[in-house]
């Protein structure tokens, strides 16, 4: 096998502001629904800021920014994904003006990044709100939230126009159906499903008109969408089975569909009338969506299977045990022939640009002294990243037009779903605990030294053993 990435390919890591910066209530920042999920987006809403939360202090980038990009660079990235705080900006989410000193601290990391030759690719929105529109608004549940977002958006592209040319806008955009609050600050009466699919309304109409103001205002900015794609299997060849895989795709689509092709499908507005879900379009809405992204990324760490028993529609991604697979120490099950079929799948569906803009390996590491320098033997996360990529070249070879991989985490970070520091996914170790106790340096992983040849290479090392 040969490696088949072509030139210019986007080779990085991902990272999210709520989950590394840490500096929660430095230099003007407000306060976003993260840090009132102590326990990760799987636990509860706390009614006040708990010293406990680690994301309060996080990995400290936004001290140590410079020394992490640094040893991004040594590892050779062309690109890094990352978010910027919504709250850093507009520290109550309605603010008149921006906060100075916030965009003044992504002015200092992009200009770095275009010094050492790294592409930002940017994402609007992580998962982090500012918590105000959510308390006053209950966020993208209310159209006012599009206009406070669209006010950021506009502020942040004007004010780095020059040094952003690819933008994300809302992170795991389908994740609003499972988790309202996190994906798009839904606080109250999360439950409800017409509500629920109000805000969805709401964040694919945002989503739209961020495309529509680059098009109009920033013509050489290149703006994607990124949901979570979860390729599923079905239980048995029987054809109820396959339905129920169908409609289970459906979560996968339905975002891609509305934010590639500009509609809604048929098959969500028959579940909208069989579910009596009646959501407020207003007049000139079908005309924004039709403001299509110019690429698509996704993040994928698993498979699932359709189960007919348990055919529940946008319900989430419940990630069901798959017997013929192995699974995380986190319940994932491990698939990168998955990776292939998602890639593929996509690409057909909509033949535009893909990226993987989330992929990696979740897990224990262990910090260990070998000839005299501390590290991390975690050849497990060496092999799921490898055979992932092997997958994703597969892909190439199928005719797949793939533009970039940024793994998730290059640097530990603080996890999304369960707010620990002990589910580790970076090439570069932080010495932070689940307690919050550690002196916060960084050592790099035996996974560093490899991706670096990977990216050195533009893909060729993944393949040295097997040709020799
Ligand atoms: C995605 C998110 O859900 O997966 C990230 O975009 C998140 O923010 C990542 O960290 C991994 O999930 P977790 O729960 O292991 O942090």
């Amino acid at each position: 096998m040969k490696s088949n990435f072509p030139k210019n390919f986007f080779w990085g890591g991902a990272t999210a502001a709520n989950q590394i910066e840490g500096a929660y209530n430095k230099d003007g920042r407000g306060l976003s629904i993260q840090e009132f999920l102590p326990k990760g987006s799987h636990g509860e809403v706390s009614d006040k800021v708990l010293d406990s939360n680690l994301k309060l202090n996080a990995i400290d980038f936004y001290h140590r920014w410079k020394e992490d990009i640094d040893l991004f660079k040594e590892m050779g990235f062309t690109a890094l994904r990352m978010s910027i705080s919504w709250s850093r900006i507009f520290p109550n989410g309605d603010d008149e003006k921006p906060n100075e000193k916030g965009l003044e601290f992504y002015d200092k990391v992009f200009s770095y990044l275009k010094e050492l030759n790294i592409e930002p690719i940017v994402t609007l929105s992580h998962y982090e709100t500012p918590y105000n529109l959510a308390k006053k608004y209950n966020g993208f549940a209310s159209r006012k939230t599009i206009d406070f977002f669209m006010k950021y958006v506009q502020t942040v592209f004007e004010r780095y126009k020059d040094k952003v040319k690819y933008w994300l806008t809302f992170n795991e955009i389908n994740a609003i159906l499972f988790s309202p609050l996190m994906a798009a600050g839904v606080l109250e009466n999360r439950n409800d499903i017409n509500l629920r699919f109000q805000a969805v309304h709401n964040t694919l109409l945002a989503s739209a008109k961020v495309v529509k103001l680059a098009k109009e205002k920033y013509k050489d900015f290149k703006i994607g969408c990124m949901s979570i794609a979860i390729p599923i299997y079905t239980l048995t060849a029987h054809p109820d089975d396959n339905i129920a895989k169908m409609k289970k795709d459906w979560q996968n689509f339905f975002f891609f569909d509305v934010q590639a092709r500009g509609s809604y499908p048929g098959y969500i507005k028959r579940y909208f009338k069989e579910n009596n879900i009646d959501i407020k379009m207003e007049q000139g809405d079908e005309e924004i969506l039709k403001n299509t992204v110019d690429f698509i990324t996704f993040s994928y760490y698993l498979s699932t299977v359709a189960d007919n028993n348990n055919n529940n529609l946008f319900n989430g991604f419940k990630p069901l045990i798959n017997p013929t697979l192995k699974q995380t120490e986190w319940g994932w099950n491990v698939d990168p022939q998955g990776l292939r079929i998602i890639l593929n799948t996509l690409w057909e569906r909509y033949q535009k640009p893909l990226m993987i803009v989330e992929n990696g390996f979740g897990a224990k590491d262990q910090l260990i002294e070998k000839d005299g320098i501390q590290t991390v033997e975690d050849d497990y996360r060496i092999n799921y990243m490898k055979d992932h990529l092997i997958q994703a070249n597969e892909a190439i070879a199928d005719g797949v037009n793939l533009i970039g991989y940024t793994s998730w985490g290059p640097i530990d970070l603080v996890s999304a779903g369960t707010a620990q520091m002990s589910k580790r996914y970076g090439f570069i170790y932080v010495d932070l605990d689940d307690q919050g106790n550690g002196t916060l340096n960084r050592y790099k992983k035996a996974s560093f030294n490899w991706y670096k040849k990977v990216i050195a290479s533009n893909g060729k090392s993944l393949f040295e053993d097997e040709n020799k």
